[in-house]
């Protein structure tokens, strides 16, 4: 989610407005994604990176992320979402880490979305902690080094279970994937668009999608394969 300060510089308000309006932009998305019957939604709200902003946005940050956690985590649960965290958070507030493990448990059986929020996440921490993990286990005597494939590792990332993600959107015009899902995005079409995050409404997720419909996904085979296997 990229572009909110520069929403805000357009329109000649503080940064802090941008991070405001994209919130907004948050909600719209969750709903457009469950009317769609879009089954994971993850979102990058706050990178290992951020931490190097000018300290008041990022207490600005802090305070919105706490602000909205408060008021809407019982709301999302009420609509069957699910909703849970990746990333670091021993570097969060009390406050911040309570709020997150309380809507964390706020149960939904069967629910309509799966909604992740990547905070103080970063995709090399990921694969780090992964790695680590596992050596633990080996030096436990829990785990044959030799036994550790792409499938096992996959399960010490922060995502297990989920599957990896088909679809990566980026807004804000810039192409880089800014060390977001690192090992899951080996195979995800990459999307990226012009449009500032606050602006990021149901038709710009159409688009997405729409764009997303026109790409074969071949996974290393060739288009004759494919087509031979949609006949058969
Ligand atoms: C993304 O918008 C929001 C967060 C990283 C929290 P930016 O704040 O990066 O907006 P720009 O890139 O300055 O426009
Ligand atoms: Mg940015």
């Amino acid at each position: 989610m990229d572009g909110n300060g520069r929403w805000a510089t357009q329109r000649r308000r503080p940064r802090a407005f941008g991070h405001r309006a994209g919130v907004q932009a948050v909600r719209r998305v969750i709903e457009g994604c469950i009317r769609r019957g879009v089954g994971v939604l993850t979102l990058f709200a706050f990178s290992s990176e951020n931490w190097s902003r000018p300290a008041g946005e990022v207490s600005h940050l802090m305070d919105l992320f706490l602000r909205s956690l408060r008021k809407q985590a019982r709301e999302l649960a009420g609509n069957g979402v699910s909703l849970r965290f990746i990333g670091e958070r021993a570097r969060f507030s009390p406050e911040l880490r309570a709020a997150m493990a309380e809507a964390e448990t706020a149960a939904v059986v069967n629910p309509r979305l799966t909604l992740n929020i990547a905070v103080n996440y970063g995709g090399r921490w990921d694969i780090v902690n992964a790695a680590r993990e596992l050596a633990r286990s080996v030096r436990e005597g829990r785990l044959d080094p030799e036994a550790i494939d792409q499938a096992t590792f996959e399960q010490s990332l922060s995502l297990a279970p989920l599957p990896e993600p088909d679809l990566f959107i980026r807004t804000g015009g810039e192409a880089r994937v800014s060390n977001f899902l690192l090992w899951h995005l080996a195979y995800s079409e990459m999307y990226f668009t012009p449009v500032l995050w606050p602006d990021f409404d149901e038709q710009a997720l159409d688009d997405a999608i729409a764009e997303y419909a026109q790409r074969e996904r071949r996974f290393g085979k060739t288009s004759a394969q494919l087509r031979e296997a949609a006949h058969a």
